[in-house]
């Protein structure tokens, strides 16, 4: 029996070789403490909506708004697209909005992160993924270790604030669902943060069943009418939410493109700061 197990055990010695364990990327976390900030997630520039953006330059500039959190997706990367290329955009083009974007953004905000989305990741799938997150951004001005904007390689990154918010912001790409929340309250369950998910352009607020947690979805600031294949073809997808999420003295407040459920007029000459 003894001989058997020897014998077993040497058949089996081929398996210590193949103990290699990928990195894990999660130790990369991206943490951020701070009670102040405007999420833009799902800008798809150049094909953002322009009358939101400056909503939102707006909203950030009242409420003197120290960091703008890109959730994923801020380029589009429209010449790879997936849906036939139609979309007029060519790269040119993509480069000097984005440029042009980010510059404003220099002037408003004290800090910038940015998390990788899918349509970023479209730059890397073109060259084989032998180019990183990082090489794009340069092409956007963003430099090595540029001390403004901090970016992650993975899709998500931490925010805590001194409210006893703990916000996973997070780019889920590879998950999809047409009902808002329902990917969102999925991660909550295997993830023991707060949950606040761009990619799917829906806009939805609640908590966890405990009440101790949000869950939400950011919305998009695209222009449907600047993508070309949203004319083109019929989807199953629910139209897209336009909007974005402003933190102030760490609470969040969403804020929507349709007139009833913001009051622009409000929040710029009613509210205080
Ligand atoms: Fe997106
Ligand atoms: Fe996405």
């Amino acid at each position: 029996m003894i001989s058997k197990d020897k014998k077993m055990k040497k058949d089996m010695k081929f398996m210590e070789d193949n103990d290699i364990i990928s990195p894990d990327y999660s130790k990369q976390l991206l943490e951020i403490n701070s009670d102040s900030g405007i999420i833009l997630s799902d800008v798809h520039s150049p094909c953002y909506d322009s009358d939101m953006m400056q909503f939102a330059m707006q909203i950030a500039a009242k409420f003197k708004v120290e960091n703008v959190f890109l959730n994923g997706d801020f380029m589009d990367c429209g010449i790879w697209s997936n849906h036939g290329g139609f979309d007029p955009q060519d790269w040119d083009n993509e480069i000097h909005q984005t440029e042009q974007l980010l510059n404003l953004y220099r002037k408003l905000f004290k800090k910038c992160y940015w998390i990788l989305g899918n349509h970023e990741l479209r730059y890397m799938r073109e060259t084989g993924y032998r180019v990183k997150f990082k090489h794009l951004v340069r092409q956007v001005g963003i430099k090595e270790n540029d001390p403004w904007c901090t970016i992650s390689e993975n899709s998500y990154m931490r925010l805590q604030t001194s409210t006893g918010l703990d916000i996973m912001l997070t780019h889920p790409y590879g998950n999809y669902s047409n009902k808002p929340l329902a990917t969102a309250e999925g991660i909550s369950i295997v993830e023991p943060y707060s949950i606040i998910v761009g990619h799917e352009h829906h806009q939805a607020i609640t908590t966890s069943p405990d009440g101790t947690r949000v869950i939400a979805n950011v919305g998009t600031m695209i222009d449907h009418r600047k993508v070309a294949y949203k004319t083109r073809k019929h989807t199953r997808h629910r139209k897209w939410a336009v909007g974005f999420f402003l933190i102030h003295r760490g609470i969040i407040y969403p804020f929507h493109k349709e007139n009833f459920l913001t009051d622009r007029e409000f929040w710029l000459n009613n509210v205080k700061p």
